[in-house]
């Protein structure tokens, strides 16, 4: 550090720490530049919000920068001054761990919530002592890897490209995002941190970026391995000229750039370039005026675990929570949810009910363990009437950053107690799913069920009590067919850290009406995966014949859960869908929407386009529009949608956004599968 040799730390926190690194950089080097400090907060420093996927189904843009704020609050107050998020990879592979980092599988949803996540961490004033860098990644491809595998391969057509993946980083660029990191695979053979038609053509050229792009840790040296570079030097050479300009982890550049430049391999040019959008963001984090704006003790005693932010983060909990399926039992005639206050002996089974750990989610680097509140403390505000067992296990996922706590993943020696109360119980709440440390990077698995003996425990529980409210935990879409023709009520939780416990609590005991909504679709089995709300058509959508057509021999087209979906306590219905269509800059959509049940809720209104024909085909949907708004019982209000030539549009193989005039279907409604429609002509 005193040769002035560091110009960024990664994963140093607290305020006291910082400063005394700060003051080094400042005070003994040669040219007295302050350093960036970056952090991957993801989804919360020390107050936990859910999990991104989570959080995504909430399509409540509001709460997703509250999050976003907070979180910058918190880490602002604790030194940081760079955050590596948000993740805006689109990707439409639940095996792919990763996709819990992301707001899910459509570009257009995905790219609204990755804007308000930068406006959370980046507010107004980037040189504000509680505002930080914000950092779109991964550039570009990564959630596509190939069968979900992390790291794997990345082989795209320009369509998918142009019109999937790059939108919601240049929606980023066009906001100001400060940096962008690129990724570790390879986009159609060239590893992104080498890819010049990524970085400097499109990313610095066409979308005239200026700010700086980190590689990823150690995605640099990692152009060896995939047979692009020779060894680290010829790594530098190629990052660098391809726009890489800071180097995460692979110690590429300040080993090897001074003998590159002299060598004439790399221009000075293109240093000096580099430098200059570093510098750049330092000067806008204002740095230069003051490097110790971030490090105040104080200020970190204070916003650490607010208690204001334990009420976001409950408030962005509830919103996010999506409500799956909601019946009675034959005979009943009510609805298992919401359950009455005064309900008799309720059983609540799974470990994960009872754990305050894996609620916290994947990424949480500077947070505490065993700080959320479990579902059973959640529950127990409600009740006494609660009695616990743990049935069995939830495998733990692997962690780098605390020792794995291993159990046996075949145990049921737990399901006779589990089984024995159920059977004393009026109502069973089965909390099952995924570890929060079995999703996130390099947690990919083939297969989608709840894993372990999960799956035979609630089969097991069932067989003598079919009163049961499954409530999920997981970072992925599950495939969990099973549970969803047989149990009555199914409630999605994901991992919704710090607040879960209240969050889940207050949804089933009915102070918080449901309203999220999925951000990717559910699978009915795993071979259905890639499966997504937005395909094409394809020439054989049949079924025009019993064989030839494009569909599985054993198994339905469908998703077990669309794209959008997911239900309220109370019901919706949409009417009078009109289009103006006179002035073709502004198509004009309205719908009426009805709040028909008993109690008031939020809705999400969702709008979608079908291009009919175009010169590169467009999927059978698209996203275009969405609203969320509360309707007490009984009430109706008209919702309205512009669409423009930002909506309608699209992203020729050359990646030129073009219009083409001629039919457009609309549909309106409350998910990706059910509404009104209507269509118009685009002149
Ligand atoms: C690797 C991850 O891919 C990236 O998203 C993260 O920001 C870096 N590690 C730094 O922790």
């Amino acid at each position: 550090m005193r040769k002035g040799m560091v110009g960024a730390f990664l994963n140093v926190k607290g305020a006291n720490n910082v400063r005394k690194l700060q003051e080094i950089a400042v005070k003994e080097t040669r040219l007295g530049i302050p350093l960036l400090f970056g952090f991957d907060i993801i989804h919360g420093y020390k107050t936990l919000f859910p999990i991104p996927l989570g959080e995504a189904a909430s399509w409540d843009l509001a709460a997703i920068e509250k999050s976003a704020r907070i979180s910058a609050i918190e880490a602002s107050a604790a030194g940081i001054n760079w955050t590596f998020a948000p993740m805006v990879d689109i990707s439409r592979d639940a095996r792919w761990g990763r996709v819990m980092e992301g707001a899910g599988e459509d570009t257009y949803l995905g790219t609204k919530i990755g804007l308000a996540r930068i406006r959370g961490f980046q507010g107004d004033d980037l040189s504000a002592n509680n505002t930080i860098a914000a950092t779109a990644k991964h550039f570009a491809g990564y959630g596509f890897a190939e069968a979900g595998r992390e790291y794997n391969t990345v082989d795209v057509g320009t369509s998918t490209l142009y019109n999937v993946i790059l939108p919601p980083f240049k929606a980023a660029v066009d906001a100001g995002v400060q940096t962008v990191m690129n990724s570790f695979n390879t986009l159609n053979g060239v590893p992104a941190t080498g890819n010049k038609m990524l970085q400097r053509d499109i990313l610095k050229d066409a979308w005239k970026f200026n700010g700086f792009v980190v590689s990823d840790w150690g995605s640099g040296m990692e152009l060896t391995d995939h047979g692009f570079a020779r060894d680290l030097k010829h790594a530098a050479e190629l990052s660098a000229n391809a726009g890489s300009d800071m180097d995460m982890e692979s110690y590429a550049y300040v080993t090897y750039l001074k003998e590159l430049v002299e060598t004439g391999k790399v221009e000075i040019k293109v240093v000096d370039d580099a430098v200059k959008r570093i510098l750049r963001v330092k000067f806008k984090l204002g740095l230069f005026d003051d490097p110790y704006r971030y490090c105040d003790a104080a200020r970190e005693k204070e916003m650490l675990y607010n208690p204001a932010h334990a009420v976001a983060a409950l408030d962005v909990a509830r919103k996010s929570i999506v409500l799956l399926k909601n019946e009675y039992v034959k005979g009943s005639g009510i609805n298992l949810l919401p359950i009455a206050k005064n309900q008799q002996q309720i059983a609540v089974i799974g470990a994960l009910a009872d754990d305050k750990n894996s609620p916290l989610g994947n990424w949480r680097l500077a947070s505490d363990d065993n700080t959320a509140v479990s579902v059973m403390e959640g529950l127990k505000k409600y009740t006494s009437n609660i009695r616990y067992a743990k049935g069995a296990d939830v495998v733990r996922g692997k962690t780098e950053f605390g020792s794995p706590v291993t159990v046996n993943e075949a145990d049921s020696s737990g399901f006779k107690a589990a089984v024995q109360l159920a059977m004393s119980s009026e109502l069973v709440i089965m909390v099952l799913g995924e570890h929060g440390y079995q999703s996130g990077e390099a947690r990919s698995r083939t297969k989608l069920d709840l894993p372990g003996v999960q799956q035979q425990l609630l089969e097991a529980v069932y067989a003598v009590n079919k009163n049961i409210v499954l409530v999920l935990m997981n970072g992925r879409p599950l495939a969990i067919t099973w549970a969803q023709e047989k149990i009555p009520a199914i409630v999605e939780a994901w991992q919704l850290g710090s607040q879960i416990g209240n969050a889940v609590a207050q949804v089933l005991f009915g102070d918080h009406n449901p309203s999220g909504k999925l951000p990717m679709t559910f699978p009915r089995s795993v071979g259905q995966v890639p499966i997504y709300y937005n395909p094409y058509n394809t020439g054989r959508p049949g079924p025009k014949t019993e064989v030839f057509w494009s569909h599985y021999s054993d198994e339905s087209n469908k998703p077990l859960y669309p794209f959008g979906f997911g239900l309220s306590y109370t019901s919706f219905t949409y009417s009078n869908l009109a289009i103006h269509d006179e002035d073709p800059a502004n198509i004009k959509v309205t719908v009426t929407v009805k709040n028909t049940g008993k109690l008031e809720g939020e809705e999400v209104a969702q709008l979608y386009i079908r291009d009919k024909t175009a010169s590169v085909v467009r999927p059978i949907k698209e996203l275009k529009g969405f609203s969320k708004f509360s309707l007490k019982a009984g009430e109706a209000r008209q919702v309205e949608f512009i669409l423009t030539a930002a909506e309608l549009g699209f992203y020729d193989n050359t990646g030129t956004f073009i219009v083409e005039p001629g039919e457009f279907d609309v549909m309106v409604g409350g998910n990706s599968t059910e509404g009104i429609s209507g269509k118009f002509t685009l002149k």
